[in-house]
């Protein structure tokens, strides 16, 4: 039974990285909302409550409901968390005199206390709320505090419940790491034993008595997620993995024959369909970038039905979700505005009768990598960058055509192929070229040219949610403009963007 920590999430912007620090230590975590928490089995070890943007004090403040709980399970208060289990237990919070954000040290450090174990004197920590807990319910100790706020940290005497102002989980925290280890391996008893290769074991297992002798056909992008869910998918069950490669025509360079060859090559029972034509004709005169994605979903649900009709018997679609995707953070704002909406293959399973198998939801980005290295994929796919589902056609500001396709094809592979060759392309998050629907003047040979222009676009990133532009080189720059307006016919000038996230976004579109 695999030993898992719950997160309750009362909106904070640090929820998912308390899990990734959870995770990093080598535990299981899952991340509910603060008022829907599934019914703690023998395998929950222990309970984190996250921060919040909300006051304790606010009339709407979340207040979850940790019957049976406190007391029981070991029990860990972040920020509002500890507030929470402050002033619920007859303590009192109240608005500080100065919000306090940044960093501070501990001036205390009780490093009898399980919690605060190797924490040195002074440490520094990272704080960032406006409410402070002034008075404690009579049971709570005081185990660690800064020059400005005595309850840095607490125990209840007598529970395994401790809470604690500061953030453990933000990086500036410099000690936050061994404070987590503390609550998980000394308070909640994990094993820390959860790592790429268990977390492969259970999937296959998983997968293999969830699906018995069902057939399963999943789309496949080349990208690291849809990749790494084939590879356990076939460990699982074999060539009952059908997996799908469609071109639509808005791929890089090469890519197609590429990636099928790969997934040949790791034994995948893949089928490449090129629908180029059938989605280029579709897009033909749109511009708007919305319906672009819409035109290249739907064409996508029609290509990939059409072939999945075609095999027998098939029972499940698979996805290469993961994490963040599915993440339910609490809603404290209302809904998160939609700023682009993205690909997937929504729709398909009801209309074809199927249900959903999706072995990654549980897992960020990284870890999927990790996975994948650990089932030996390719390193070539694993260390790919992302790349959006609608392709090259997000990348070409205004109406598509063939040979805009074509001419942006080879500027992207220049540039990408450029930043392979002098070892930059690890160092990115993400990178390509964009056509911008401008044409401008220029001068070659002894001839005025009147002709596109390229924007070049590399970031670097750690979720795709920020990202900050890629200081490249100005060498390497000027290597690939001059060799962007040499090769490619139609080019005559390149330019980098220098936008970071927010406020721009990664693509154009
Ligand atoms: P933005 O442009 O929103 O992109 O900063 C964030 C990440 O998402 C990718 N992206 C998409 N991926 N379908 C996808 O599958 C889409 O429609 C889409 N739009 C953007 C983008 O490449 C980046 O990695």
């Amino acid at each position: 039974m695999q030993e898992t920590i719950y997160i309750l999430d009362f909106g904070s912007q640090y929820t998912q990285l308390i899990a990734r620090r959870v995770r990093e230590l080598n535990v299981y975590c899952e991340i509910h909302p603060f008022h829907s928490i599934p019914g703690p089995g023998p395998n929950v070890k222990g309970i984190i409550l996250s921060g919040s943007p909300f006051s304790i004090r606010d009339k709407n403040a979340p207040i979850p409901d940790l019957k049976g709980i406190q007391g029981s399970l070991p029990l860990l208060g972040i920020c509002y968390g500890a507030q929470y289990l402050a002033q619920a237990n007859g303590g009192e919070v109240r608005s500080s005199a100065h919000r306090e954000y940044g960093r501070a040290n501990l001036s205390y450090v009780d490093t009898g206390s399980p919690l605060m174990k190797q924490v040195s004197q002074g440490s520094q920590v990272w704080m960032s709320h406006g409410d402070t807990i002034i008075k404690l319910p009579g049971n709570y100790r005081v185990i660690s505090s800064t020059e400005n706020i005595k309850v840095g940290a607490f125990h209840v005497t007598g529970e395994s419940t401790f809470g604690l102002q500061f953030h453990p989980e933000v990086f500036h925290t410099t000690e936050g790491k061994q404070v987590l280890y503390n609550f998980l391996a000394d308070v909640c008893g994990c094993s820390m034993s959860w790592t790429p290769d268990s977390f492969i074991d259970l999937t296959v297992k998983e997968l293999h008595d969830k699906l018995g002798d069902d057939n399963v056909v999943l789309g496949i992008s080349g990208g690291v997620d849809s990749s790494v869910a084939a590879m356990l998918l076939h460990q699982a069950i074999g060539s009952r993995l059908t997996s799908i490669f469609v071109d639509n025509g808005l791929l890089r360079k090469n890519e197609f024959g590429n990636v099928l060859q790969t997934y040949k090559k790791l034994g995948l029972n893949v089928i490449g369909v090129d629908a180029r034509a059938k989605f280029l004709d579709d897009l033909a005169g749109i511009t708007d970038p919305e319906m672009k994605r819409k035109s290249i979903g739907k064409n996508f649900i029609e290509v990939f039905e059409e072939e999945a009709r075609k095999l027998k018997n098939v029972r499940w679609l698979a996805q290469g979700t993961i994490y963040p995707d599915v993440i339910e953070s609490v809603s404290v704002n209302g809904p998160s505005a939609k700023i682009k909406s993205h690909h997937n293959v929504g729709g398909l399973p009801d209309k074809m009768n199927l249900e959903i198998v999706e072995p990654l939801k549980l897992l960020f980005k990284d870890e999927v990598r990790r996975v994948g290295k650990a089932i030996g994929l390719d390193p070539v796919i694993l260390q790919r960058h992302p790349f959006p589902g609608p392709g090259l056609a997000v990348r070409i500001l205004g109406d598509i055509t063939g040979d805009k396709v074509r001419m942006l094809q080879e500027a992207d592979d220049i540039f990408i192929g450029g930043l392979i060759e002098t070892g930059l392309y690890e160092e990115v998050w993400q990178a390509g070229v964009v056509l911008l629907p401008v044409k401008s003047v220029g001068v070659m040979g002894d001839e005025r040219t009147y002709e596109k222009a390229v924007a070049l676009r590399a970031v670097t990133s750690t979720d795709g949610m920020t990202a900050d532009w890629a200081k490249l080189p100005y060498d390497f720059l000027a290597r690939v403009s001059n060799d962007i307006i040499n090769k490619v016919r139609g080019i005559n000038r390149v330019v980098y963007d220098i936008s970071s996230k927010p406020p721009a976004t990664i693509e154009w579109e």
